[in-house]
């Protein structure tokens, strides 16, 4: 019942406006074609566009008005109007006027200017057992009412409910309105963005972590460095001390073995006392680079 209605609407609106829309892309250019069968110049052309003036013609020259201005073209024989640059405003019902041979004649053309569309979003929802998902296909647009969709191989509709079991295979969807389409390819990997996220995550820390290694290896190997400078530095300074000490003490003692017995405990025994084994290393790379 209402299926009927909507058909019998539909006729009289097409009955009312004349003829089926013709369809233009925006940006681009269109013919807008009356049959007056005219075979010399006409004496007359108007067109107008939703009731304001597009073009006028008086049998010597022609005016062009508001924003069709330097956009349109105008045939004196055919009356046949060009639009360039073709805007969604231009779409709308243009009435077209010729007079010859005392004769007057009118037209009307309904014309509908479609917008290019842009590359389509596909979303994922997997269901609740996660063994299926469901791919929405949408596209940003102020035409809604012009747009299919059809997802390639498996059908129209904007939706598509997919296995998981294969998350490398491609679905497409393709948009279309009467001009123009757009498509867009997804795999079943973007149902699972924490996935990526996670993976992206990890080698993340990984990065983190050999990054902090090296720095600690680095530094490392600078205070060992600085370390052993000092240290170097330090048993100079203290080889001279001792031994002037030595010389002192062991020339009046006469006691050559004890002094070198003694000197030795007190060099071995200060470093010791003070150094962690960390140090002991150093010591031990000091000694023998020297
Ligand atoms: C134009 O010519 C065709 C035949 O060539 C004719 O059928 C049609 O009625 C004519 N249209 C007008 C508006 O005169
Ligand atoms: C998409 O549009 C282009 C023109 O822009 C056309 O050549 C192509 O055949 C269309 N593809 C489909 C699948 O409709």
């Amino acid at each position: 019942m209402t299926r009927l209605y909507f058909v019998l609407c539909l006729v009289c609106s097409c009955s009312v406006s004349g003829q089926s829309p013709t369809f233009g892309l925006m940006g681009l250019k269109l013919n807008l074609k009356p049959q007056f069968n005219g075979s010399k110049q006409l004496d007359e052309i108007l067109w107008k566009h939703n009731g304001n003036k597009v073009v006028e013609f008086d049998g010597i020259k022609q005016q062009e008005f508001g924003l069709f201005e330097n956009r349109v073209t105008l045939d004196w024989i055919s009356a046949e109007l060009s639009i360039t640059g073709l805007t969604l405003d231009d779409s709308g019902v243009y009435e077209v006027e010729v007079y010859t041979d005392k004769v007057l004649k009118r037209q009307t053309l309904n014309l509908e200017v479609l917008e290019k569309l842009a590359k389509p979003n596909i979303k994922c929802e997997t269901s609740n057992d996660g063994e299926e998902a469901t791919l929405t296909c949408s596209v940003e647009s102020r035409q809604p009412q012009y747009l299919m969709y059809e997802w390639i191989y498996h059908g129209t509709g904007q939706r598509l409910t997919v296995p998981l079991s294969d998350k490398s295979k491609e679905y497409t969807c393709i948009v279309r309105n009467r001009l123009s389409n757009a498509t867009a390819t997804v795999t079943a990997k973007t149902c699972y963005p924490d996935e990526g996220v996670s993976a992206l995550t990890i080698s993340l820390i990984v990065a983190v972590v050999l990054l902090g290694a090296v720095i600690a290896v680095v530094v490392g190997i600078i205070y060992c460095k600085r370390y052993n400078k000092g240290l170097k530095n330090e048993t100079t300074h203290n080889e001279e001390g001792t031994s002037l000490l030595h010389r002192t003490l062991t020339v009046p003692s006469d006691q050559r073995l004890g002094g070198e017995l003694l000197y030795n405990n007190n060099t071995t025994s200060d470093l010791e006392r003070s150094d962690t084994q960390n140090i002991e290393l150093c010591k031990h790379e000091i000694l023998v680079r020297d």
